[in-house]
């Protein structure tokens, strides 16, 4: 049985550069400045909940953190703006190598999901929106457990829900902390470095570094070649 690839959503299969836009059309040069300021304060949130043993779910973490960046950056819109706004979130279009790279990997035979902090609601809407679904069919959701990643409870439900052990499930992401929270937890992880930035100073480096899922593909397939020798 090929290991199982489980792939991080947000920033990893689907761009958030959407939101970027509909940002730029409603606050205008501060767009960039809300929009770095909701991603770190909704990540934040799910890191401040987990660390506190509380939760709520992605979409209202999501919905204050953007209430959050507004204040901060004291910018006002009314109510319709920002349920545009959130609304973006449902539709987020993949990168340009996501279905390209599925497409290669599921041939491969590699079973796969999605495995992310959106809540079940949240990833179908993409799922269905993208037309991902018929590349990967089943979302596994961290509200099952109702703690985010990078809690070793997240990665322990993933594995337990694919039915494989933790080394036969290799985690797809553009984030360290999703890789580092992957490894520590026994699985394996392949970095999907799509900012080109540095990699944390924190935990195992990443099994496997690529720039897309095209490039995944390959490297998946060259270790295949490796391991028949
Ligand atoms: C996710 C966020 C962390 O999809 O990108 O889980």
């Amino acid at each position: 049985m090929r290991e199982a690839l489980a792939f991080d959503m947000y920033g990893t299969l689907v761009d958030p550069i959407s939101v970027r836009r509909r940002l730029e059309e409603t606050v205008g040069d501060a767009a960039a400045a809300v929009a770095e300021q909701w991603r770190s304060k909704q990540l934040e949130y799910t890191f401040r909940l987990t660390a506190m043993g509380r939760y709520l779910d992605f979409a209202e973490v999501t919905a204050r953190g953007l209430d959050y960046a507004l204040l901060a950056t004291g910018q006002t819109i009314d109510e319709t703006q920002r349920q545009e706004l959130l609304a973006e979130y449902q539709r987020l279009a993949p990168y340009p190598d996501t279905v390209g790279g599925l497409r290669r990997l599921a041939a491969a035979g590699h079973p796969m999901v999605v495995f992310s902090n959106g809540t079940p609601a949240m990833l179908d809407a993409l799922l269905d929106t993208t037309g991902l679904r018929e590349l990967v069919p089943e979302a596994v959701s961290v509200d099952e457990v109702r703690a985010y990643k990078p809690a070793p409870a997240v990665y322990r439900h993933l594995t337990e829900r694919l039915g494989h052990p933790p080394e036969q499930v290799m985690l797809v992401s553009s984030n360290p902390f999703d890789i580092v929270g992957a490894t520590a937890a026994g699985l394996r992880a392949a970095w999907c470095n799509r900012s080109g930035g540095v990699f944390d100073t924190l935990g195992d480096p990443p099994d496997i570094v690529v720039d897309t899922l095209e490039e995944l593909a390959d490297a998946l397939t060259r270790a295949r070649e490796t391991d028949r020798g």
